[in-house]
């Protein structure tokens, strides 16, 4: 497998490394700064030996070198700084992954498409109408960030293994996010069963603010552990087979009531990319919630014009 990974920042930079260990394929890491991805990506062949894996990080500013790929991670463009939204970086970050999708269509044609860059639904729009690829096979990392961070905060509350813990969040990548906690289990026991409802709508709240808690924390940039190890997750169910059910930003076609647009919504990932939408059955709450999220990215793509 070829794996190319636009933007070699923090994000960008982590998720070329974590695919390497995991030997997932030979991955081409992009960036327009000189020097940096082939420094970065030196560094990781250096590391090789040490880490024990095989596959090969090439370094380059040269979107050529998209050539060939069957998967390609976005992550190029502006992070968010204390105090923004994801929706403040929409004008600047549409300039630059619209740029990169059209490399993308022109270098890498049959490649199943991961967007990363924020704002994420509206991206992951952009990038779909500027590459014309089959939208089965172009997807934006959301909710599987967004549902480990819910996973975690419940593993830390209740003081179990994060490994039994499983959480759906859906909807866009925003405030308005929609972690279900009927969804949500321990070992397959609700979280409603085994927490009082204040603490649960606390970690909701906290799972919304997930990614401003950390940009706050930081004071520069936002967060890349826990996004590039969901963008990897992405990855391997694709190049795997793994056929893994995961939140992902997909192109809904009348789902949850929801058509001609990218949301966050649980899908199969296989080799073809998003093989399934799998509809839940949601509460009347739970529908409205989602939609109001999915009506918020319409209509910032109704902004961009695209
Ligand atoms: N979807 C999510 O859940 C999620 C989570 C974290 C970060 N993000 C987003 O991911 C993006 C990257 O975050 P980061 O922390 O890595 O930022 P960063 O600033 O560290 O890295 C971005 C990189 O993109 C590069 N770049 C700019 N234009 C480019 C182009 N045309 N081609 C190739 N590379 C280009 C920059 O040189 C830089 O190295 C941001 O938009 C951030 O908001 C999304």
């Amino acid at each position: 497998m070829k794996i190319t990974v636009v933007g070699a920042g923090f994000v960008g930079a982590t998720t070329a490394q974590r695919l390497a260990e995991k030997e997932l394929g030979d991955i081409v890491l992009h960036d327009i700064v000189e020097g940096m991805p082939q420094g970065k990506a030196l560094d990781m062949m250096e590391s090789a030996c040490l880490e024990d894996f095989d596959s090969t990080v090439q370094g380059t500013n040269d979107p050529a070198d998209y050539s060939g790929s069957d998967v390609v991670v976005i992550t190029s463009g502006l992070a968010r700084q204390p105090g923004m939204s994801r929706d403040d970086l929409l004008l600047k970050n549409a300039e630059i992954v619209g740029g990169v999708a059209e490399n993308v269509r022109k270098y890498a044609p049959d490649a199943i498409v991961i967007v990363v860059s924020n704002p994420l639904d509206v991206m992951t729009y952009l990038v779909g109408a500027k590459t014309g690829f089959p939208k089965h096979r172009v997807m934006g990392m959301a909710g599987v960030l967004d549902s480990a961070r819910f996973r975690c905060f419940i593993a830390m509350e209740l003081g179990v293994s994060h490994r039994d813990v499983e959480a759906m969040v859906l909807g866009g990548h925003g405030d308005d996010m929609v972690p279900l906690a009927r969804y949500s289990t321990v070992s397959g026991i609700g979280i409603e069963a085994l927490l009082p409802k204040e603490k649960i709508d606390a970690m909701i709240v906290r799972t919304r603010n997930g990614g401003a808690e950390i940009v706050k924390l930081l004071q520069k940039g936002s967060a890349y552990y826990a996004p590039s190890a969901a963008a990897v997750q992405m990855v391997q169910s694709i190049v795997r087979d793994e056929k893994r059910i995961l939140p992902v930003a997909a192109y809904c076609t009348g789902q949850y009531g929801i058509k001609g647009q990218f949301v966050g919504v649980p899908v199969q990932l296989g080799r073809k990319g998003v093989e399934k939408i799998i509809e839940l059955s949601l509460t009347e709450n739970e529908l409205k919630q989602l939609q109001a999220s999915a009506s918020h990215v319409a209509a910032s793509v109704e902004k961009l014009g695209v």
